[in-house]
């Protein structure tokens, strides 16, 4: 028994109970560091009798080496009970649902204005673009509405300059495609985008909306074709069971000009709130083209007729999906925008 024993038994009791790093660091220090009793006792080393000097010596690092690796091993042992721990603490629930990602949808102008160009494309229609910014020739005078022409008045305009203003109607188009066609026809073109008017906005008037335009000139163009096309158009829209009624109107840019009225959905033409009553809700204009309008645009009104209609791309989405206020469509308010998800 050399004495190290005893200091070697309290360094494991001690270390054993150890459960931190920082707890084995302080016993480190205590059993092995500069001030330990092992250490005071490599000291007196130098006053042993020479032949004790080498054994008392080895005596004191294995006392060192053991007390090292009872820390290592507890060391070890701390560490992996972090990490087990760990492992328990911060495990992976694979039945979680993951996080999801938020699609878009389309929104309901866009999808009146794709279902429009998908259906007069499949009756063989091109779709023509024109200009936003639009001179007054071919927003009103190309058009058979001369300056002072009381029509004038019926859209009321944004100018930017005597000449040019934000197109009111998408029938400015017209005259750019029959000027480019230089009198030769067939034609066969809509023309869906955005036109402006200076209405104050509230739920039925906006600023700004949309319209697709179409035009069909050629030899044997007559008012049968287009009544036909309108219906067509509006069964596919909104559903085959419509009833559809044209009444005679006036319209600057045709002759004759009619307005076209659907079956009311909600009542199904027995008169309700909807329908104010009169069990049809109004849903556009159009006409024969004007024999002026197809002499100034190039065309021989002898020989060509044509057929033209108008219809607000809102209303439309309005009446097919019940939507009660036209600034719904520019308020970007997602939980509205969301009800069409799925919708083509
Ligand atoms: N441009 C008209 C409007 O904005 C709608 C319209 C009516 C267009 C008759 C036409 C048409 O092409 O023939 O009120």
């Amino acid at each position: 028994m050399n004495g190290f024993d005893e200091i070697i038994e309290r360094g494991l009791n001690e270390i054993k109970q150890a459960t931190d790093q920082n707890k084995l660091n302080e016993l480190k220090a205590k059993y092995v560091g500069k001030q330990s009793e092992l250490a005071q006792a490599m000291k007196k080393i130098a006053q042993l009798p020479k032949e004790k000097k080498a054994d008392f010596g080895k005596n004191v690092n294995i006392a060192k080496q053991k007390i090292l690796s009872f820390i290592a091993s507890r060391q070890e042992e701390i560490s992996n009970a972090i990490i087990d721990s760990k492992i328990a603490n911060e495990k992976i629930d694979i039945t979680l649902p993951g996080r999801k990602t938020e699609k878009g949808s389309k929104h309901p102008w866009e999808i009146i204005k794709d279902d429009l160009m998908e259906f007069f494309s499949s009756l063989g229609y091109t779709i023509a673009e024109g200009n936003e910014v639009e001179l007054d020739r071919f927003n009103f005078e190309l058009l058979n509405i001369p300056k002072d022409h009381p029509a004038r008045a019926m859209q009321d305009s944004f100018y930017i300059d005597d000449v040019t203003l934000l197109r009111s109607h998408t029938s400015a188009v017209q005259s750019h495609v029959m000027l480019n066609a230089k009198g030769q026809g067939p034609i066969k073109v809509i023309c869906p985008g955005k036109v402006y008017r200076r209405d104050d906005d509230d739920m039925t008037h906006s600023h700004q909306f949309g319209q697709c335009e179409g035009l069909v000139i050629g030899e044997k163009v007559n008012l049968g074709a287009l009544m036909e096309t309108l219906t067509l158009m509006i069964r596919h829209i909104f559903g085959a069971k419509r009833e559809v009624r044209f009444r005679p109107s006036f319209f600057p840019f045709t002759e004759p000009s009619i307005e076209v009225d659907v079956s009311c959905f909600e009542c199904g033409g027995k008169g309700c709130d909807l329908c104010k009553g009169t069990g049809w809700i109004e849903i556009l204009g159009a006409g024969m083209v004007h024999p002026n309008v197809l002499r100034d645009n190039g065309f021989d009104p002898d020989k060509y007729q044509g057929f033209a209609f108008g219809v607000g791309i809102e209303r439309l989405a309005m009446l097919k999906y019940g939507i009660d206020d036209i600034r719904k469509f520019y308020n970007n308010d997602v939980s509205f925008l969301h009800q069409f998800k799925g919708e083509k």
